[in-house]
């Protein structure tokens, strides 16, 4: 045990974060969190570390303050940085931009300068299909255009993208690799981790949870008229689980494959909002009560991925299927109808 590489995750109590800490154990990693708890609960490490049976170091400090964050690096001889750090809410970010380029963008830069100053280059980053914007085609692979994003959220992980992009062309010996992930949602099959927003949920998923377990009346179908089969705006929905397993294979392969890499992190499958709704009625055998409403500003009406470089090149696939996410999705909702303060 005391051979485990150290990884370090930026972000590491929220949701993605700690389904990674499990992946991460599985493969023969040491985790440590930093996290500000912001927008996450130091319950959901509780939770996470029933799961892995040890406990997970946590430091409480944002990416922002630099000097814990460079001290963190000189208590630990750390391999590799998960980075995922951020603010991502879409509306939130419309309303205080200078907020979600500081914490996002700021951070990013920061949390590098220490990297590099520690000399620690191998870095993973939680990136978004968001920053592909409109897709001009479909299924989406990595050499799709990027830009074109309608709010200040996708333009952060766009900008971070870059920024590696600009390190990386300064300085060879940086490794890493960005992941965007497509549609994440479900849990960890105890059903004793997983989403947990604050206030009313943005995306679908958490929503149609929400109200599957009483919480909230019905869903609001976010347009009826696109042109997608059957007019409902089509995602990539991908199990949690096998999100953070992506991140595991990226950091596995990290130093053998040099260089910056990109790789979508997606099924390949899309799925309606109504088809969502349905996957999830049969899983918790419950009629969900939705309305059609005006569509949502800056949504498109269909993106799914092109994954097989993230499988030719690191191996990795997603082997979860819709049902999985659903039942998976409510273990978590109807053992926690509060979430983690249930
Ligand atoms: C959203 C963000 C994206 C971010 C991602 C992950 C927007 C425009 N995009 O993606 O930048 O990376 O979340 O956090 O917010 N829907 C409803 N009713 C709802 C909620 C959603 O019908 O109450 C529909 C949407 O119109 C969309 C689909 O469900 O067709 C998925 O929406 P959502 O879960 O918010 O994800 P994205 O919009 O793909």
């Amino acid at each position: 045990m005391s051979n485990r590489k150290t990884i370090l995750i930026t972000g590491g109590a929220g949701y993605i974060g700690v389904h990674c800490i499990v992946s991460l154990v599985k493969a023969g990693y040491k985790p440590i969190v930093v996290d500000n708890l912001y927008n996450a609960t130091s319950d959901a490490l509780k939770a996470v570390e029933a799961i892995i049976g040890e406990q997970v170091q946590f430091y409480n400090l944002d990416v922002l303050d630099k000097e814990a964050l460079a001290k963190v690096f000189q208590e630990n001889e750390i391999f590799a940085v998960v980075h995922m750090a951020a603010l991502k809410a879409v509306g939130e970010s419309c309303a205080m931009p200078l907020k979600y380029y500081h914490v996002n963008v700021s951070g990013t830069i920061i949390l590098m300068e220490v990297m590099r100053e520690a000399n620690v280059k191998n870095l993973v980053m939680s990136s978004s299909a968001t920053v592909y914007g409109t897709p001009q085609y479909l299924p989406i692979d990595e050499k799709h255009p990027v830009g074109g994003c309608t709010n200040p959220y996708g333009k952060t992980k766009l900008f971070m993208e870059e920024i590696m992009q600009d390190v990386y062309a300064s300085d060879k010996e940086w490794n890493i690799i960005v992941l965007r992930y497509f549609n994440p949602i479900g849990s960890h099959e105890s059903g004793t981790i997983g989403e947990d927003p604050k206030g009313i949920p943005n995306n679908l998923a958490p929503y149609i949870s929400q109200v599957a377990v009483g919480l909230r009346e019905q869903l609001s179908v976010f347009g009826d008229d696109y042109d997608t089969p059957d007019g409902t705006g089509v995602r990539d929905y991908i199990h949690v689980m096998d999100l953070a397993e992506g991140h595991s294979c990226a950091v596995k392969k990290i130093t053998e494959k040099p260089g910056l890499k990109i790789y979508n992190l997606g099924t390949g499958q899309g799925y309606s909002v109504l088809q969502l709704l349905k996957a999830f009625e049969k899983a918790t055998e419950k009629n969900i009560p939705y309305k059609v409403c005006p569509r949502r500003a800056g949504d498109i009406a269909a993106g799914y991925a092109d994954p097989k470089l993230a499988e030719e090149e690191m191996g990795w696939k997603a082997e979860k299927g819709i049902d999985d996410m659903c039942t998976d999705m409510w273990r978590w909702q109807s053992k926690n109808p509060n979430g983690y303060s249930s």
